[in-house]
């Protein structure tokens, strides 16, 4: 069983200036979600924002944030994400020792939880938390920056977590590097959740849309997809 694709555009990539106005573009341009790449310093080579500014965020759109936390730890942060406005949090399998305490945390806390791998991790991973997820991140790329190149050698571990998956109502997310043509192998491979930064953002606020449609175009369109089930 595939879901709709969704795509989730990367406010990582946006004007930061203007994250209010960006946010709101992205919402009218079509996006399904709001992407928020959390980063630390830490356990990435880069440092973005926190609660605050999800909390800032969250009365300029609807949509559901999506929120990505590439920190460690992150059990000490959850509650903070929650209440800002998070609707889904998804934790680094690598980012801790217990990482199956962190998707219960999520879960008591009422949001949709996730689990991501980077590339260099085994997708076997995240086979026995499966039944505490509602999404499986893979990354695409190693996390810490936009705009960096699809790697197709992760193709295999979404490959895997579709098998693993089989019939469970997870979605299964692609984040780095997706575009208009990479995002038709991702869809091939089994992803059904695309996260786009610079794909989307580079264009400026008139592409937004257009380049939304694109992808969602790319997603529906890769063959071996089957929507009818
Ligand atoms: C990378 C982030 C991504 C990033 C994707 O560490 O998790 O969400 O914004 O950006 P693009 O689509 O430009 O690779
Ligand atoms: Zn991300």
């Amino acid at each position: 069983m595939m879901l709709p694709p969704v795509i989730a555009p990367s406010i990582l990539s946006a004007d930061f200036a203007r994250l209010a106005e960006e946010t709101r573009a992205v919402d009218a341009a079509g996006a399904d979600w709001i992407h928020l790449d959390v980063m630390d310093g830490h356990f990435v080579p880069n440092i973005t924002f926190g609660p605050p500014v999800v909390k800032a965020l969250r009365p300029h759109t609807q949509k559901f944030f999506d929120v990505h936390l590439m920190i460690a730890p992150a059990d000490p942060y959850l509650a903070a994400f929650a209440e800002a406005g998070a609707d889904g949090i998804t934790v680094h399998a690598e980012a801790g020792p217990h990482i199956h305490r962190s998707l219960q945390t999520i879960r008591d806390l009422g949001k949709r939880a996730g689990v991501a791998i980077n590339p260099g991790t085994p997708a076997a991973l995240v086979e026995p938390v499966l039944d505490m997820v509602d999404l499986v991140l893979v990354m695409t790329v190693n996390p810490g920056f936009g705009g960096q190149k699809f790697l197709k050698s992760t193709m295999e571990s979404v490959a895997r977590i579709r098998a693993m998956v089989a019939g469970r109502d997870i979605r299964i997310q692609v984040d780095g590097g997706i575009d208009a043509e990479t995002v038709k192998a991702a869809s091939r491979a089994g992803a059904d959740t695309f996260v786009a930064g610079n794909a989307v953002f580079s264009g400026g606020p008139d592409a937004y849309a257009e380049r939304i449609a694109t992808i969602r175009a790319g997603a529906e369109g890769a063959s071996g997809r089957d929507l009818s089930c």
